[in-house]
């Protein structure tokens, strides 16, 4: 195992350098853990949202995506819950758009849901937003009701048109589910790639309440392999930085992209962080350890005991998660939800 090299870490203005010399340029920020959908493998029937006085507000966001832009970030992600169920997501978006038109930032994206994009698509094409991410586990109204509990299938499908009607390039994410949806895969990717959106499979993780859909975990080289039956995937070289590996299917012209954090090596380009809506900033998705950095933004008027507090989180960035050894060793998952991190 590869030692921290903690001379090399960055402790410029300019940069975030982790120990293990993977510079921190992409930002995950989750505005709100609330969502109108409660997907099985992301929350407990029962969740308990973060109380409302703890998350941060719209200008805590702001400023907190800000610093970390003023500290190298270049891509900045917004997550949830389901963002745009946060009042006022518009405003935030506005506002963040800024840094797209200075340069500081070279993409400001957004992993949706779907169901309020009719509502708000052309705002966030208009702040700047190019390419969104929009969840689909399946095309049954019957099968997307049990895994998201209490959604409706059209309201995403209504989503989805709103945001391509308005020139957002859209990806569909679909958590494969042995037993569930295995047999989908090839129809959702069709579909998608006709409607010129890519499809990008996502191995279950164990947050939450996902841990029950381990026993149904399908590892994606399988499916890899069996899609390869049908069809050409031609392997893309260039990984984008995030954990990622994309093919070209020859027949559709789409991509596909699978992202195995169980099965893969996930973590080795690791380029990112992620930020709660109670600003915690969490070095890795699968540690439990966090940095409050609402707790140093309210102390400190200034941004600069902001900034000095992410440099130190990330100076102790993990190398990896622990998913697989914690698996094999039968002791709890991650306990939050994947609605409090964010995806
Ligand atoms: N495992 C894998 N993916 C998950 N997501 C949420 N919870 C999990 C989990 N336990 C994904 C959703 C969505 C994004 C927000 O994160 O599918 O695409
Ligand atoms: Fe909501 Fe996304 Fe979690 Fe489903 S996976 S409950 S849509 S945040």
């Amino acid at each position: 195992m590869d030692k921290p090299v903690f001379s090399k870490v960055s402790s410029g203005a300019g940069q975030l350098m982790d120990p293990f010399h993977r510079q921190i340029t992409y930002l995950r920020l989750s505005v709100t853990d609330r969502c109108d959908l409660r997907c099985t493998y992301c929350m407990d029937e029962n969740v308990r949202f973060v109380p409302r006085r703890e998350v941060l507000s719209l200008e805590e966001l702001d400023r907190l995506a800000s610093s970390f832009v003023a500290l190298g970030v270049r891509k900045i992600r917004l997550t949830g819950g389901e963002p745009l169920v946060r009042k006022g997501i518009d405003w935030l978006v506005q506002r963040l758009g800024r840094h797209l038109q200075s340069g500081a930032l070279d993409e400001l994206t957004m992993t949706s849901n779907g169901t309020q994009l009719p509502r708000y698509a052309a705002q966030l094409a208009g702040a700047g937003i190019k390419r969104i991410n929009i969840s689909l586990d399946s095309r049954d109204p019957q099968k997307f009701r049990e895994i998201s509990r209490i959604g409706e299938l059209s309201s995403v499908l209504k989503g989805i048109d709103a945001a391509l009607e308005v020139g957002l390039k859209v990806k569909i994410n679909m958590v494969a589910i042995k037993g569930f949806n295995e047999d989908e895969i090839a129809g959702m990717m069709v579909w998608a790639h006709e409607k010129g959106m890519d499809l990008t499979l996502i191995e279950v993780m164990p947050f939450g309440d996902g841990a029950r859909w381990l026993p149904n975990l399908i590892g994606l080289d399988d499916v890899r392999v069996r899609l390869g039956d049908r069809f050409t995937l031609e392997d893309i070289p260039a990984r984008t930085g995030g954990p990622a590996r994309y093919v070209k299917v020859r027949e559709t012209g789409g991509l596909l992209g699978l992202i195995t954090p169980m099965s893969g090596n996930f973590c080795d380009g690791c380029n990112r962080i992620r930020v709660t809506c109670r600003g915690r900033l969490y070095q890795c998705l699968g540690h439990e350890q966090y940095v409050d950095l609402r707790a140093t933004m309210q102390e400190h008027e200034d941004d600069e005991a902001l900034k000095e507090a992410i440099h130190q989180a990330i100076a102790a960035k993990p190398k990896g998660h622990d998913f697989a050894e914690r698996r094999s060793c039968g002791t709890p998952n991650v306990k939050r939800d994947m609605s409090s991190t964010g995806g």
